[in-house]
């Protein structure tokens, strides 16, 4: 699998920066201005080079580890897999982190043929919108902030996301029968707990009672899949339907722009989208 921007990448960062940000003393701006910079993709083009790389996505270890620990996950459940729900992504033509978790969620979503795949982050553009359609995807019509009802049993898949957003899942699937269909792929609850064990709110009061499987790193490119883990909720780990102090709902958590910007740049920071 190539590392290099090759035809989705016009202009490589490297360039770009020498071009554009080494005479601006606002770095932060420039990281942003990068993404807003970067041209547009041929989807013609691009469509070929996703689907060759769900293809090679599916033949790797990282791949196959996970959908085992997802079967696992099922089997235990006992349910198949009928939705998936797709939350910050993030800019897939315009950065490596997202591409190749991109072609992670539609591999997911051939392997278990799985009709339903909605995807919202507010950073799509058209082309990456018309991508999603292509590979039999549908946008959200509107930003949910993760107050989305899981309806049915549902993979969602926030790769890196901010805390609200996952904690907004909860809080909408916040009752014993409903959790049970909410399979979550985001960062990990144990780390992200840990610095915030007194704080209420729904992952906190959650954490003790879910199943959190790491989904090893052994991915060829690094910081890509760092931290994910998938987090189940099996109905006979969860405290009674009468334990009202546990099903009393926090309130919903607003997503954190600070939060987001620091994410954001982090990731930039370690974008390997140059081919020199
Ligand atoms: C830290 S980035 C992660 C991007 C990518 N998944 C990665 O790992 O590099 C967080 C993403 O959440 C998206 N986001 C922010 N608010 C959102 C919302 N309300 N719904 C869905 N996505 C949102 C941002 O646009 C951004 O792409």
């Amino acid at each position: 699998m190539s590392n290099s921007g090759d035809d989705f990448q016009v202009v490589t960062r490297k360039k770009w920066m020498a071009r554009k940000c080494l005479r601006r003393r606002d770095h932060r701006k420039s990281e942003s201005d990068y993404l807003n910079d970067c041209p547009d993709v041929n989807v013609e083009k691009f469509q070929p080079r996703l689907e060759r790389l769900c293809g090679e996505m599916r033949q790797s270890d990282y791949f196959l580890v996970a959908m085992e620990t997802l079967q696992q996950q099922l089997d235990t459940l006992k349910t198949p897999l009928k939705r998936i729900v797709c939350l910050g992504l993030g800019p897939f033509t315009r950065t490596h982190q997202a591409l190749h978790q991109a072609a992670f969620i539609l591999g997911l979503q051939q392997h278990h043929n799985i009709e339903e795949a909605l995807y919202f982050d507010p950073v799509f553009r058209d082309s990456e919108a018309e991508l999603i359609h292509l590979f039999n995807g549908r946008l959200m019509s509107e930003d949910c902030a993760g107050k989305h009802e899981a309806t049915v049993p549902t993979l969602y898949y926030l790769p890196h996301c901010p805390y609200a957003l996952m904690h907004n899942i909860l809080w909408s699937n916040w009752q014993r029968t409903t959790l049970p269909n909410v399979l979550l792929i985001s960062n990990s609850f144990e780390m992200l707990t840990m610095a915030r064990r007194n704080q209420q709110d729904h992952i906190t009061k959650v954490f003790e009672f879910c199943t959190e499987t790491a989904l090893d790193d052994d991915y060829e490119h690094r910081n890509v899949f760092n931290d994910l883990s998938l987090h189940t909720f099996p109905q006979e780990a969860l405290p009674q339907k009468d334990d009202s102090d546990f099903w009393t709902r926090y309130p919903a958590l607003k997503v954190n722009d600070d939060e987001l910007v620091t994410e954001v740049e982090t990731n930039l920071a370690t974008l390997n989208l140059s081919s020199d």
